[in-house]
């Protein structure tokens, strides 16, 4: 939306340069700088993008000051309670809630696309079995645009929608593939007759040698965490994936490089991270050493699960699956969790502390996650696996949205140039 209002600047010189402000239904209001460049000759500067929206969205809204995450208007403590993961997904992906009818529809086309192309076998056989499934799903998912290529015009919307069932379909079974490659198990095939968690946790845990019953707790509380991790905004593996595909490369590319973002221990590789450092810290008597360590600026140390660009408060998803380890925790018979324990106490210490207290650091979505995962017996590497699994629909929610908007140009940031200025060639025996 543009509001009538504007901004002016006025530049050395007297150079004066008035810019429109857009206003969206939420949050901050923004300043048009599209003209700004060709006005003045100048760019603005913003490593991080700490201040700059890089596009319009009507997907999801954060405010991270009250701690309020909504979902196309939804807020996501509701949709964890009273919703599942393929109801959220058609809801990211289409604006609405779906009907009954549509969400049957939904449920159908996402399921019949779970098999992977038999050829895609061998790519993991490729992979030492140590490989990181991160590493593996990366591959896998960029190869996937080898084998839907020529059937693929990103500007046909038919096609587009096959895409984005695919890619939400096969994502479980890539990621549990990496899984049973890497233990050397016999990789186990989808079942239609399983709902979306349910499956995964099939595809991960069963074995040709006999029967294994998915546990509905499980898949209950697994799905609560796909829905949590659905989508975040611009966050730098959506931002990822919208960059590669504003190129018009294929989505399926755009995903692998979004997965590559994610991995990282400052996005969503921070779930393996906190497992680790609740492992590393050992008992709630040792905390107070690490929260010392976490503050000492000579100590590259820092509190994994903590802090957050846009949050200034608790993150709603962390404060669901807070109440969410309890309840798994319980149910599992392990309430005497000692890495609970020790979350709890440092969560506790921390809130109370002033450093953290200055910089608005709470615990983010990945300081109870781990718990959860570990508790379900699924393996510490395969946690950002987990995420990039649930966070596909956002990415390919967020893929349409760019594909679709009028104002979409490939994204092509400038730079504040701090090399030589233009200087001549020397032959090498010239040079000393
Ligand atoms: N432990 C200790 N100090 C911290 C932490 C932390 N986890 N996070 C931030 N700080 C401090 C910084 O040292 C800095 O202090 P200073 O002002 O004295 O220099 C201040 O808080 C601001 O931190 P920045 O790094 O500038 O904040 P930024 O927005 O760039 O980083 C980030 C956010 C990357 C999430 C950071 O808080 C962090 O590294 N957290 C730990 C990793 C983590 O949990 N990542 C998951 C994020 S959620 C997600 O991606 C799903």
């Amino acid at each position: 939306m543009t509001s009538n209002a504007t901004v002016r600047l006025t530049l050395p010189g007297g150079v004066e340069v008035e810019l429109p402000i857009l206003e969206g239904t939420l949050g901050p209001k923004v300043v048009d700088i599209r003209r700004l460049y060709a006005a003045t000759g100048m760019f603005t500067y913003d490593p991080g993008y700490t201040a700059t929206a890089s596009c319009r969205s009507a997907i999801t809204y954060i405010d991270g000051e009250a701690g309020i995450l909504l979902y196309r208007g939804y807020r996501i403590e509701e949709l964890a309670t009273k919703s599942d993961f393929l109801e959220v997904a058609y809801l990211l992906l289409n604006g609405e809630l779906p009907t009954r009818q549509q969400k049957q529809q939904f449920v159908h086309d996402i399921t019949y696309h779970t098999m992977l192309h038999e050829q895609i076998q061998f790519l993991f056989r490729g992979f030492r079995r140590d490989a990181h499934p991160m590493a593996v799903m990366i591959a896998v998912v960029g190869a996937l645009s080898a084998f839907y290529h020529e059937d693929l015009d990103v500007e046909d919307a038919h096609h587009r929608l096959v895409a984005t069932h695919r890619m939400i379909a096969k994502m479980p079974t890539i990621a549990a593939w990496a899984y049973k490659y890497s233990i050397g198990h016999p990789f186990i095939y989808p079942r239609n007759d399983l709902e979306y968690a349910a499956n995964f946790l099939h595809m991960m845990f069963a074995t040709p040698c006999e029967p294994y019953r998915v546990d509905p707790v499980l898949a209950r509380a697994l799905d609560r965490i796909f829905i949590l991790h659905a989508d975040h905004e611009q966050n730098a593996s959506t931002s990822t994936v919208r960059l590669v595909g504003s190129t018009g490369a294929s989505p399926y590319a755009a995903v692998a490089a979004g997965i590559a973002s994610l991995w990282g221990p400052a996005h969503g590789g921070a779930n393996e991270a906190v497992v680790n450092m609740l492992e590393q810290i050992g008992s709630v008597e040792r905390i107070p050493e690490f929260i010392a360590r976490a503050k000492d600026k000579n100590d590259p140390f820092r509190l994994m699960g903590f802090g957050h660009r846009v949050y200034k408060n608790y993150d709603p998803r962390a404060a669901v699956l807070k109440q969410s380890a309890d309840e798994v925790l319980d149910l599992l018979g392990k309430k005497e969790n000692k890495k609970l324990q020790i979350a709890r106490e440092l969560e506790k210490i921390a809130l109370n502390d002033e450093y953290f207290q200055e910089r608005k650091l709470f615990p983010n979505v990945d300081f109870y996650s781990g718990i959860i995962l570990e508790a379900m017996g699924i393996p510490r590497h395969m946690f950002t696996a987990i995420f990039a699994l649930a966070r596909t629909v956002g990415w390919m929610a967020q893929w349409n949205e760019m594909i679709l908007d009028p104002e979409q140009k490939i994204g092509r940031p400038r730079q504040l140039y701090t090399g030589p200025a233009e200087r001549p060639f020397l032959p090498i025996d010239a040079r000393g």
